[in-house]
């Protein structure tokens, strides 16, 4: 599998390393992996995915939540559509690709069960996606039915919109999991792998997830209350009349610190596994951490266009898909694979020394 995101690779019949302990006997014949044709479709619905969710920031953007006027899932309370307005389209085209993401999960899902064993973990975060889809539809219609868009100023439409990038990014991270465990060598039946330093991975998860929530608010903040220079933004943030999204806008940036500062540490921290793939991944999580300040920097400065806003949030979901990866190839591991002395360990570094690419990637 070429993915950048996905680095322990599947071929047909590649061997799985011997893994240790009562394990060995369990792992030595592997179930077959799933296709390559799989493996390929569950990355493609995950950048699909991301495509909508993209779609979705220009929605907020342009103020076109209320395109379709208090109605879903119909635009304007019918089928037809006439195109009165370029809010109705923008509206009506995320709920048309909203659509198509569903059909594509569905598709994975039953793709999943036909084609991965039993007690593939792909399967359990197919399904983990699939309850994540349900409730980001139903989010979806509730902002709309609740009247929480266009330019709707109620704190409820805030606690509504942060429910919502928060269910986003852990479907991204269900799907993100269930594309990565389908391309996995080794490590991806239940029983067989082993949980090790969790909590610090958690917390880089659980930051950054509040890092993203307090973005949309800051987005929402944005939208609402534009300003027309960088004198006039600063000036909200500390007036006293000023609405609460924009006294909380400084919330963002300085979690945003907190977050990349820890995410980079667990970064390091992966290097100490001894895993090539490990390095390699922690060395695309660590530039988005460094990409996405440059553009939240260049957001402030340039009063966030939408291009912007739109490229941020690209950053953002990259960002968050590459730290589920990280997170899963470090802390979920084959069983006996986990310290950077075991014999899986070990023979990756050799194989990446002899250069060989896939081998490499074993046991990751
Ligand atoms: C780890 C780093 C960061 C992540 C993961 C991140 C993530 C996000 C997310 C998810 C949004 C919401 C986008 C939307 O709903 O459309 C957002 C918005 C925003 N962020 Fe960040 N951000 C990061 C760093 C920063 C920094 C350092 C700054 C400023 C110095 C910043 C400034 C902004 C601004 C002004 C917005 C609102 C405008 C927009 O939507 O782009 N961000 N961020």
């Amino acid at each position: 599998m070429a993915s950048p995101l996905s680095i322990p690779a599947h071929r047909p019949g590649s061997a799985a390393l011997p893994l240790s302990g009562a394990s060995a006997a369990s792992s030595a014949q592997p179930p077959a992996s799933p296709s390559l044709a799989l493996q390929r479709y569950s990355w493609a619905v995950v950048a699909y995915n991301v495509l909508v969710i993209l779609w979705g920031a220009v929605v907020r953007a342009t103020g076109s939540g209320n395109g379709c006027g208090e109605h879903w899932p119909l635009c304007g309370g019918t089928m037809v559509q006439h195109w009165k307005t370029v809010a109705s389209m923008i509206e009506y085209a995320h709920r048309a690709t909203s659509g198509i993401a569903v059909i594509a999960l569905v598709g994975l899902v039953a793709w999943c069960w036909r084609s991965a064993p039993r007690r593939h973990i792909a399967r359990v975060f197919a399904a983990t996606a699939a309850v994540l889809t349900f409730n980001e539809a139903l989010l979806g219609a509730l902002l709309v039915l609740l009247g929480h868009t266009g330019t709707d100023q109620s704190p409820m439409r805030a606690f509504w919109l942060s429910l919502h990038l928060a269910n986003t990014l852990l479907l991204l991270a269900a799907l993100a999991l269930t594309a990565h465990f389908l391309s996995r060598i080794n490590g991806r039946m239940r029983g067989g792998v082993e949980l090790t330093h969790a909590p610090l991975a958690f917390v880089g998860l659980a930051a950054t997830l509040c890092v993203g929530v307090s973005g949309s608010l800051a987005a929402l903040g944005d939208t609402l209350y534009p300003a027309h220079s960088l004198a006039e933004a600063f000036a909200q943030d500390f007036s006293p009349s000023a609405n609460w999204l924009l006294h909380i806008r400084w919330i963002h940036p300085t979690l945003s610190f907190v977050a990349g500062a820890w995410i980079l540490f667990l970064v390091i921290r992966t290097r100490d596994a001894g895993y090539p793939a490990l390095r390699a991944m922690g060395n695309w999580v660590a530039s988005l951490v460094g990409i996405q300040i440059v553009l939240g920097v260049a957001d402030v400065l340039l009063l966030a266009p939408t291009w912007l806003q739109v490229t941020h949030l690209l950053g953002a979901d990259l960002l968050w898909i590459g730290l589920v990866v990280l997170s899963a190839q470090y802390c979920i591991r084959p069983i006996g694979c986990a310290g950077a002395n075991s014999a899986c360990a070990v023979r990756a570094r050799a194989d990446a020394r002899a250069q060989k690419p896939l081998a490499a990637t074993t046991g990751a």
